[in-house]
């Protein structure tokens, strides 16, 4: 199975899953970040597919269409969204159905969407998490494949709190990822 990894922040998660052991083959962002210089510098294949618009005139399907064309290319079997900023269209699970995997920073389907550690912390909950799912059309809830809660602390701020989430994810992904490939989770429309 060639793995490719999408990715748009620091990297950290794409790091995990590379000290891990698997076989990422391909790394592929939306812009430069942290993440692209990091598997450059791991001598992984990277390919940029830059967004040309944050605003309403951007064509996401069109977007979708070349990430596509970029990962089928590459010979792309399963693919693991780790803090990836652009939401993908139809075209994208069309292609890869059930293959694209994504970790979210709560408690799914809690806190949704992209200010989920802000939002946990203004609700108020003393328990958040971690999930990893099974991506679809609609943003984080495809089935879940793992989870694994992370308290609050009387003290946290929204980057300590995300920061302990993160440690979570750092293992908990690369687990249920490597879970996938080796066949040992429902995955490929296995799903009552
Ligand atoms: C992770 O916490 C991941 O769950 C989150 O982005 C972070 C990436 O961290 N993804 C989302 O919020 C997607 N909705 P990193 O840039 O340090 O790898």
């Amino acid at each position: 199975m060639r793995l490719a990894v999408l990715a748009s922040g620091t990297g950290s998660i794409l790091e995990a899953i590379v000290d891990a052991g698997l076989p990422v083959h391909l790394v592929v962002t939306d812009r430069p970040c942290g993440a692209l210089d990091l598997a450059a510098s791991l001598g992984i294949s990277t390919r940029i597919v830059e967004r040309d618009s944050f605003g309403d005139d951007f064509d996401r399907n069109a977007y979708t269409v070349d990430l596509v064309d970029v990962l089928v290319k590459a010979g792309t079997d399963l693919i693991a969204m780790a803090g990836f900023g652009t939401i993908l269209a139809k075209p994208a699970y069309d292609k890869f159905a059930d293959r694209i995997l994504n970790t979210h920073p709560a408690l799914l389907p809690a806190f949704p969407g992209w200010h989920s550690v802000a939002e946990a912390m203004v609700h108020g909950v003393k328990v958040t998490g971690c999930t990893v799912h099974v991506a679809t059309l609609e943003v984080d809830s495809g089935p879940i494949l793992a989870q694994e809660a992370v308290s609050v602390l009387p003290d946290d701020d929204e980057e300590s709190l995300h920061e302990r989430i993160k440690m979570v994810e750092r293992r908990l992904y690369p687990e249920t990822i490597r879970a996938v490939l080796e066949n040992r989770t429902l995955l490929m429309g296995e799903y009552a």
